[in-house]
């Protein structure tokens, strides 16, 4: 009989010590473990600290961890750590909870909007702050948290800046609150402040820890706007790092960056290089002039592949080496030909979201097995160049949103082909995202006045729609306007007169 003790081979047994032993070793030899007591010490005397450390030094995934350890989560309260990024928070969850030797979702766990890792055991939460802001709609006083991590605050996000404006707030509101008679500092008894004794109702909480980390030393903006709050900095790199400066300030920053790239290339040993650009079509045009540039070396010279990162590219895309597939891309554009619809991307959108589960359908009642129907799918996706995750993420968005329609006892029903109730309801929807033609061509967004161009990937390029609604304004060198659909412009006065309606 074998054994079932444990489910791993001995091999694999082997290779999960050896992993825990580097892990181990990695975390004892950041430069953030050496200040572990000291920082601890100074989270139990400051409400508010602001940390300050090199890229590397261990600040996202070992301060929660220590402040853990502390007791910061005794009574079941929680540690939250925002991110900007929504990778970011699940890649470093995904870590933390390794190094705590827990699976995912138990200890640690990460929540950001359409997936949720967490559960009730979930005590050092990662997420991003645009989520953080959504909590602190329905609890004002964030009252499960013991401590917030403010991270990459030098970012100086919209989100992040929003949200110390709100954590402040929080803050004051809970020591109020953590005063038994409900007596402040000051006489004054504003409007928000009896308010917030109501909330209380009574219940004695803690005061709200509030930790801001960043990587940048200019701490004095945080600390002025924290009323003087105390900066701690983290000595040492992990790694070591030389800067080396340009003497002049450099006219054309791209071409700058590509003969960098090829110096080092042909200069310098082994090893990887990584060039941060302000956007999609720069790191698209960088890609091109790489590749053209390679194909002039000498034959024998060593390889250089291109791998892009930026936050539109689907995720496998993002971790993925770049594969040439020429043919491939080739196939791909006409692929999505077969979807397109000249009424715009969000048609475009459902066109395949409804060929996906049409497809769907025909294999349920071929073979009724979950998994089969999802191999179907998956297949499916693969011939058609559509990416399977993203359209699992789009069905699991779907049926949460069915689920809260339901729930608020509203009545769900399709437009099925009426594709002009569909863009009457994405124009009633987004009013404050439209924009109009100009007669140069570009285009005028109505909420900002802001000049905007129609972005390359949308269905609508090249073709001279009056007036589009958009999801997405991205600024590059330009400010591009994604995801569009065609409108009536006569629709927004109808559909949001309170916002459009002329005088007469
Ligand atoms: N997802 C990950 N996979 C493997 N190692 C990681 C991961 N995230 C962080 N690390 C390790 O932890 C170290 C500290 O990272 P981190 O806590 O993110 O530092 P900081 O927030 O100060 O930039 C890194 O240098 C790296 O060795
Ligand atoms: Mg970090």
């Amino acid at each position: 009989m074998p054994s079932f003790s444990s489910g791993a081979s001995p091999q694999k047994q082997q290779h999960n010590a050896r992993r825990k032993q580097l892990i181990r070793q990695q975390r004892k030899s950041l430069p953030i473990a050496s200040v572990k007591k000291r920082l601890v010490e100074e989270v139990k005397k400051n409400d508010t600290l602001i940390v300050v450390g090199e890229t590397g030094s261990g600040k996202t995934t070992q301060l929660p961890q220590f402040l853990y350890d502390a007791g910061f989560c005794q009574d079941g309260k929680v540690i939250g750590i925002t991110q900007p990024r929504r990778v970011a928070a699940v890649t470093v969850a995904k870590r933390v909870a390794e190094e705590c030797n827990d699976q995912l979702g138990k200890k640690v766990g990460y929540s950001i909007r359409f997936d949720d890792s967490t559960s009730n055991a979930t005590r050092i939460k990662y997420m991003t702050d645009g989520l953080l802001l959504r909590e602190a709609l329905l609890d004002p006083l964030l009252s499960k948290y013991s401590v917030i991590v403010v991270d990459e605050a030098h970012e100086r996000t919209v989100h992040t800046d929003v949200l110390l404006g709100l954590l402040k707030k929080v803050q004051r509101s809970r020591s109020i609150c953590a005063d038994k008679n409900g007596k402040t500092s000051s006489d004054r008894q504003d409007h928000s402040q009896s308010s917030t004794l109501k909330a209380c109702q009574g219940i004695k909480y803690a005061p709200l820890k509030l930790i801001i980390m960043s990587a940048s030393l200019d701490a004095k903006c945080f600390s002025d706007y924290f009323g003087g709050a105390k900066a701690v900095h983290i000595q040492g790199r992990q790694y070591p790092v030389d800067t080396l400066y340009t003497y002049q300030p450099e006219s054309d920053y791209l071409d700058a960056t590509l003969v960098t790239i090829f110096q080092i290339h042909l200069e310098e040993g082994p090893g990887d290089i990584l060039a941060f650009l302000t956007g999609q079509e720069e790191i698209e045009s960088l890609e091109r002039l790489i590749q053209e540039r390679a194909r002039q070396l000498p034959p024998d010279s060593t390889k250089i592949w291109t791998t892009p990162i930026y936050s539109s590219l689907p995720s496998e895309q993002q971790m993925n080496a770049f594969k040439p597939a020429q043919a491939g891309a080739r196939k791909a554009r006409a692929a999505r030909k077969s979807f397109e619809s000249s009424e715009g991307d969000h048609i475009t959108l459902v066109n395949v979201y409804r060929a996906a589960l049409e497809c769907l359908e025909k294999s349920k009642s071929a073979n009724a097995k979950e998994k089969t129907m999802e191999k179907a799918l998956n297949r499916w996706c693969w011939e058609n160049f559509i990416n399977y995750r993203s359209l699992r993420h789009a069905r699991d968005v779907h049926s949460q949103i069915q689920g809260h329609v339901q729930q608020m006892g509203l009545y769900v029903s399709s437009c099925g082909d009426d594709m002009v109730q569909f863009r009457r309801c994405l124009t009633a929807a987004f009013f404050l995202n439209a924009a109009m033609r100009q007669p140069d061509g570009s285009f005028r967004a109505l909420a900002t006045g802001q000049s905007v161009q129609m972005h390359p990937s949308s269905v609508l390029f090249r073709t001279k729609p009056d007036c589009v609604i958009f999801n997405e304004l991205v600024r590059t060198t330009q400010n591009y306007v994604k995801n569009l659909s065609r409108i009536d412009p006569l629709w927004l006065a109808e559909l949001a007169p309170q916002y459009y309606a002329t005088e007469d």
